[in-house]
């Protein structure tokens, strides 16, 4: 069955992100002129995903603003004659039929999924997390949606880290099956290092099966007090084959640091900026040289 849904949690609060999440969502921040939430929204389209749940929150409006029509920003852009610009703004309204859900507290991932079920009912599904930004030219979700076609069951996005960053991830243990590609053992949420099976880590792009709810019913709170998504994964691992697919190019933009490697390497890919931004890269890169 084609995958048509996706479901985009964007409840929590980015405290790792203060003081720019006071009073802004995390994901509106840009990457470049782009809200990080435009880049995963379109990320979903280019895999056929036309269906978009979002879990939103309390201070999350801006995000049901951006995906609207915008009726006196569209008739002020059209009077003044910026047609690009209108093109622009109207399609963002377009991309796909998005909807909202309200998570009242933000009790964990795992609590911001189980709030998808009546939405998406029984039927396979995409989670992405906006943290998570993939480079626009890497078909990571498409390929993703091909090992759920092939073997019909959960695949999860994974990459290697170093395991002193074991404790920041859900840690997999992993049984190789192809290149690329391996059954998950079991999962385990934030290990220490020592604790932690391997130094495959599981990033915010899931594809699940619908039973991923019944996992998420039996989940008690876990890590933090919070119920967690990597816990039922690993309760649903127990029962059905769980996949993940290993890749690399993956920015976490709800970390300050990797935020600014995600702008510089997204804006020197863009054909307006691009050069000139180079440029000016390798000439700061001179000066610091000098200094
Ligand atoms: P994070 O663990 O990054 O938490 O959530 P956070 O609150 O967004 O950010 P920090 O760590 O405080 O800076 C991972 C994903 O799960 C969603 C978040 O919106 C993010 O997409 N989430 C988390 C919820 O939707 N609800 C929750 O209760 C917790």
């Amino acid at each position: 069955m084609k995958v048509q849904n996706a479901v985009i949690p964007v409840a929590g609060l980015g405290t790792r992100f203060l003081p720019a999440t006071k009073a802004t969502p995390k994901e509106m921040l840009p990457v470049v002129d782009t809200p990080a939430i435009q880049l995963v929204v379109e990320e979903a389209v280019r895999a056929g995903i036309t269906d978009i749940l979002m879990v939103t929150g309390r201070g999350k409006r801006s995000i049901e603003d951006h995906f609207d029509r915008s009726a006196e920003l569209e008739h002020f852009l059209e009077a003044k004659g910026k047609f690009d610009e209108l093109k622009q703004v109207r399609a963002i309204a377009e991309l796909a039929s998005i909807y909202y859900t309200r998570q009242r507290d933000p009790l964990g991932l795992g609590h911001a999924i189980a709030c998808a079920e009546t939405h998406v009912g029984d039927k396979p599904f995409v989670v992405m997390l906006p943290d998570d930004l993939v480079r626009p030219r890497t078909p990571l979700l498409d390929r993703m949606l091909k090992v759920h076609e092939r073997y019909g069951r959960s695949v999860l996005a994974a990459i290697e880290v170093g395991r002193d960053e074991a404790s920041l991830y859900g840690m997999i243990e992993p049984e190789p099956v192809e290149e690329d590609l391996v059954r998950i053992v079991s999962i385990i949420e934030k290990p220490a290092p020592e604790r932690s099976p391997s130094t495959l880590a599981a990033i915010g792009r899931y594809v699940f099966t619908p039973e991923i709810f019944d996992a998420l019913r039996k989940t008690p709170p876990g890590h933090g007090g919070e119920i967690q998504l990597t816990d039922a994964i690993n309760l649903l691992a127990q029962e059905q084959a769980v996949y993940a697919l290993t890749f690399e190019g993956r920015f976490d933009v709800g970390n300050k640091l990797d935020y600014l490697r995600a702008t510089v390497e997204l804006a020197l890919d863009r054909d307006d900026i691009g050069s000139q931004f180079k440029a000016y890269l390798a000439e700061l890169a001179r000066r610091e040289r000098l200094s």
